[in-house]
């Protein structure tokens, strides 16, 4: 009997980007049903999804020629790094919590900020729909989704910020989300930043985690700076399946999305 390929439908990405999103669960299920995947791609397709994606160590290449075979493309590189060293920093006077007046400021700053991610690199995302993740991350972690955010000031501006996660089960503080202004990188904001974070879960963290892409030679030389080190790696594949006419600003296959959203599996 054929093993089914797991998957699931992704609301948050579907709903931000404008197509109806399906995530493969594992990348297991490529390299154990690469026969199977053609046909999986066929039987989404006629179903009306509209993109398909999944995430496979670099080393497993019978599921990456599997995924190929089936039409699927490296679109990104994902770094996931842990936090070893909970060295005692003094905190940075120009970073503190967030308040409500600071959102503004990290939706505009946060505005093309994250170039490398899947979301700008993958070729069958429609224009824009980078910035709309981005725009629907940033509200939701300020409203209630992140754990804490601190921010960065500069002469009382917000111009950078930090959102975490906290995963009580697994004791595990995650980074989120982070970024500086452009114009105020390389002054130690992103470093300040990090460190409060780190300083903030010490002792209730087992682990302090953070994803980024391999290409995103910024972000690895702030984490390694700050005692994370690599400890997974994985790449990201992608394809359309039946790909819907989609507007700039992605409403017209939001009614796809909405129609699909209420189908199940
Ligand atoms: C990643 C980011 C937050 C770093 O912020 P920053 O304020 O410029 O970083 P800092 O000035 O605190 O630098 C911290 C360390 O990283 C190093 N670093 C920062 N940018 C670097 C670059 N482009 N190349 C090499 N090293 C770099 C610094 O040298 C410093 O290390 P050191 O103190 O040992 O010399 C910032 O580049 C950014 O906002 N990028 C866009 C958003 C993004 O990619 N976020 C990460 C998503 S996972």
């Amino acid at each position: 009997m054929t093993e089914p390929v797991h998957w699931r439908h992704n609301d948050f990405d579907s709903a931000a980007v404008g197509l109806s999103m399906l995530t493969i669960t594992g990348w297991r299920d490529a390299e154990c049903v690469g026969g199977a995947l053609p046909q999986w791609v066929r039987d989404r397709s006629a179903e009306g999804w509209n993109h398909a994606s999944v995430r496979v160590p670099p080393g497993h290449v019978t599921a990456i020629v599997a995924l190929e075979d089936a039409g699927f493309r490296c679109v990104d590189s994902l770094v996931t790094l842990a936090s070893d060293d909970r060295g005692s920093w003094e905190p940075d006077p120009r970073v503190g919590p967030c308040h409500a007046e600071d959102h503004a400021a990290i939706q505009a700053l946060s505005v093309g900020a994250f170039e490398l991610t899947r979301y700008a690199r993958d070729p069958w995302m429609p224009a824009g729909a980078a910035d709309r993740v981005v725009a629907a991350w940033v509200y939701n972690n300020l409203n209630g989704r992140a754990d804490r955010t601190w921010v960065a000031r500069v002469n009382g501006i917000a111009v950078g910020y930090l959102s975490s996660l906290w995963r009580p089960a697994e004791r595990t503080a995650v980074i989120d989300l982070i970024a500086v202004d452009r114009r105020c990188q390389g002054m130690g904001l992103g470093r300040a930043l990090t460190q409060a974070m780190v300083s903030h879960y010490r002792d209730a963290a087992r682990q302090i985690t953070v994803g980024t892409q391999a290409a995103n030679a910024s972000a690895l030389a702030l984490y390694q700076s700050c005692g994370f080190r690599v400890i997974r790696f994985e790449l990201g594949f992608a394809r359309p399946l039946q790909m819907a006419s989609c507007s700039e600003d992605g409403t017209a296959s939001s009614e796809r999305v909405r129609e699909t959203l209420g189908r199940g599996r």
